[in-house]
Formats: structure tokens, C-alpha cells, sequence
């Protein structure tokens, strides 16, 4: 099979907690940290669009900046094409990457006309001015953006969603292999919703773009993405073919998350209950423990590993998961 583009292995992000104050936090003998991302095994393989979801806090930015090397991982390994990042490579892998962020108000650079924001990330290749223009043009064609009338006009003067389609012009414009994008429709009205999605879908498809899609709309994921991770405080607890998780989601959580989403025979929304639990000192075991209808007492004790079968991995003890070895 082909190498995956980018593969994740152990991936911890934990942030310094200053919510209790900083002088608090630095004064403490055991300082507080915030598990937003722990220990999380990923691949995206070349071509595809895999979909990142879960509640609000569970980790996918963290994760997404991290994977497009914006962020620096506390812990574990990320390779990119094979090749394991490190801080002296990871500016030339960085040229491969982009990301699109949710809101592109404050994306975009409001002193800048569309023209330099999108030609912003061919500075780096070297190209000659000519050439740099002609590919500016062609991403704002791209996406549907007539360059002769939007070249000279400037972010704060557009739409919504014509600023994202600018954000997505100069995610396109550099041709890069792995494309982050983090609730890209989140912060638009409903029809122009659908119209970037698609602007999307098609790019993806006319170009083959490799993206990680992360949402937190289950409907946004099953239409767009050919495989999908959900995401439980800070880890991956099901990831697979998108069809097979979302027809029969394996986790409990999964199963919550997918029941809460209306569909024509249900009208919807029954969140997970409970509280969602502290990153800061995650729950023992399974972290959805506390919240799982079917809990046992080996998932108040121990965390079970992420294990795959006909191509969809679950980390749940009712499917006779294995512990994970702990390092610590
Ligand atoms: N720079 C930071 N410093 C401290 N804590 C942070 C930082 N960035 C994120 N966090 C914390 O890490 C956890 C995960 O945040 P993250 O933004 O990755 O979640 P998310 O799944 O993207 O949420 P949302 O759906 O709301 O965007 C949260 O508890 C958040 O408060
Ligand atoms: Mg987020």
C-alpha cells in the first residue's frame, strides 16, 4: 500500500492550564497541564479526505495545527512523506502543508489586497513575478473568483464566503500535498455553507488534494470525507471507512454523537449525557467512562487500546480491546 502522507505515532500535545491564574500555576509544585492531545495514533493516506470530529474541546485544532507543523507536539513522532519531522526540516516540510482556519476575518490580513494574500505562500518556492501571477490567477479561477474584478479588492471588502474562497486560493495556490482545514464552514450562513463545501469537493476531486477535514458536523463529515476519526477528550476513539462508522458506529460515544444528529426518522438531539470530562485530570481508564451507558469495571481501570478489524478501529473494552501499555 502507499506510504501515508502523513502519519502521526503517540502524538501528545499538553498545554501549560492558566486558567487558574498563571501565578498559581507557576507556583505550584506540580504544575497543571491540559491533556489535549494525548498519545494519538493517526494516517492520512495520499489522496483522501479524512474527516476529524467530536465536541467542542476534545483536541481536533490542537491536533490540525500540529499535523501542519503550526504547533510543536509535546510528545510522540510525525512523519510527513515518509520522512519524520524534526525542528531542522520541518521548515521545507511546512511548503508542503496548508491550512484553512474557520474564520477568515481574521485569516486574512486586512491590509493586504486578495492578490498578495493569496500569492503570499509562492514567496517562499522562488518563482519568478510572472509566474507567481499566472498561478495566482488560476487559484482565484479556481475558486470561482474572477481574478480581473478581485485581484485589487480587499478582504474586509467581500463575503464571507468569498473571503473563505480567497483563504482557499492561497491554500491551493503552492500546490502543496496536505491540506489541514479546520471547520471551514463553520462561521458561514447556511446556503454559502453548501457552496464552499462543494468548491471543495470539486477541488479535491480535479486536483487530488490530500485533506484533514476537521468539524464538528456529522452531516458535514459523512457528505465529504471518505474515512473519519471521532475524537473524545484528547483521543481518537473510532476511526474507519466513513460509511461503515457512520451506518454502525462501534463506540458508545460514537453512537451518542451519531444519535444526536436528526435524520429523516429521528428528529435528533440527544447529546451524550454528563459532563464533559476535565483534560486536565482526565477520568481513569476509558476517558468516557463516567458518561458510557454500557460501563464495566475494567474501563474504570484500564484504558483500552485503539484496535482495528475490517477496516475500522475501535477503543472500547466491549469489543475485547487490549490495554495500552503505559509508559509511565
Ligand atoms: N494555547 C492553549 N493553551 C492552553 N490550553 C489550550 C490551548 N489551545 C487549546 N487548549 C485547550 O486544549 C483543549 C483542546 O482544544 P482544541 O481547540 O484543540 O479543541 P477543538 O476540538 O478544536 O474544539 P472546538 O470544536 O471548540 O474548536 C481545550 O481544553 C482547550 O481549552
Ligand atoms: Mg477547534
Amino acid at each position: 500500500m502507499d506510504e501515508p502522507i502523513v502519519r502521526a505515532v503517540k502524538l501528545r500535545k499538553y498545554f501549560l492550564a492558566t486558567k487558574h491564574g498563571i501565578l498559581e500555576t507557576l507556583f505550584r509544585r506540580k504544575p497543571l497541564y491540559v491533556h489535549a492531545v494525548d498519545d494519538v495514533d493517526l494516517e492520512i493516506r495520499r489522496g483522501e479526505i479524512l474527516a476529524l470530529v467530536g465536541e467542542s474541546g476534545s483536541g481536533k485544532t490542537t491536533i490540525g495545527r500540529i499535523l501542519a507543523t503550526l504547533e510543536k507536539p509535546t510528545g510522540g513522532e510525525l512523519y510527513f512523506e515518509g520522512e519524520r519531522v524534526t525542528p531542522s526540516n520541518v521548515k521545507q516540510v511546512r511548503k508542503r502543508i496548508q491550512m484553512v482556519f474557520q474564520n477568515p476575518m481574521e485569516s486574512l490580513d486586512p491590509r493586504m489586497s486578495v492578490r498578495q494574500v493569496v500569492e503570499e505562500p509562492l514567496r517562499a518556492l522562488g518563482l519568478s513575478g510572472d509566474e507567481r501571477r499566472r498561478r495566482v490567477e488560476d487559484a482565484l479561477t479556481a475558486v470561482g473568483l474572477e481574478p480581473s474584478i478581485f485581484n485589487y479588492r480587499r478582504p474586509r471588502d467581500l463575503s464571507g464566503g468569498q473571503r473563505q474562497r480567497v483563504a482557499v486560493a492561497r491554500a491551493i495556490v503552492s500546490n502543496p500535498k496536505f491540506i489541514v482545514l479546520d471547520e471551514p464552514t463553520s462561521a458561514l450562513d447556511a446556503s454559502v455553507q453548501a457552496q464552499v463545501l462543494n468548491l471543495l469537493v470539486e477541488l479535491h476531486r480535479a486536483y487530488g488534494f490530500t485533506y484533514l477535514f476537521i468539524t464538528h458536523n456529522i452531516s458535514v463529515a459523512r457528505y465529504i470525507a471518505d474515512r473519519v476519526a471521532v475524537m473524545y477528550a484528547g483521543k481518537i476513539v473510532e476511526s474507519g471507512d466513513v460509511r461503515s462508522v457512520m451506518s454502525e458506529p462501534r463506540h458508545p460515544y460514537s453512537q451518542a454523537l451519531l444519535k444526536s444528529v436528526p435524520t429523516v426518522e429521528r428528529r435528533g438531539l440527544e447529546p451524550p449525557t454528563g459532563e464533559v470530562p476535565s483534560l486536565i485530570a482526565p477520568p481513569s481508564g476509558c476517558r468516557f467512562h463516567p458518561r458510557c451507558p454500557y460501563v464495566m469495571d475494567v474501563c474504570r481501570r484500564e484504558e483500552p487500546a485503539l484496535l482495528g478489524a475490517d477496516g475500522v478501529s475501535v477503543a472500547c473494552w466491549l469489543y475485547g480491546a487490549k490495554r495500552v501499555e503505559s509508559d509511565a
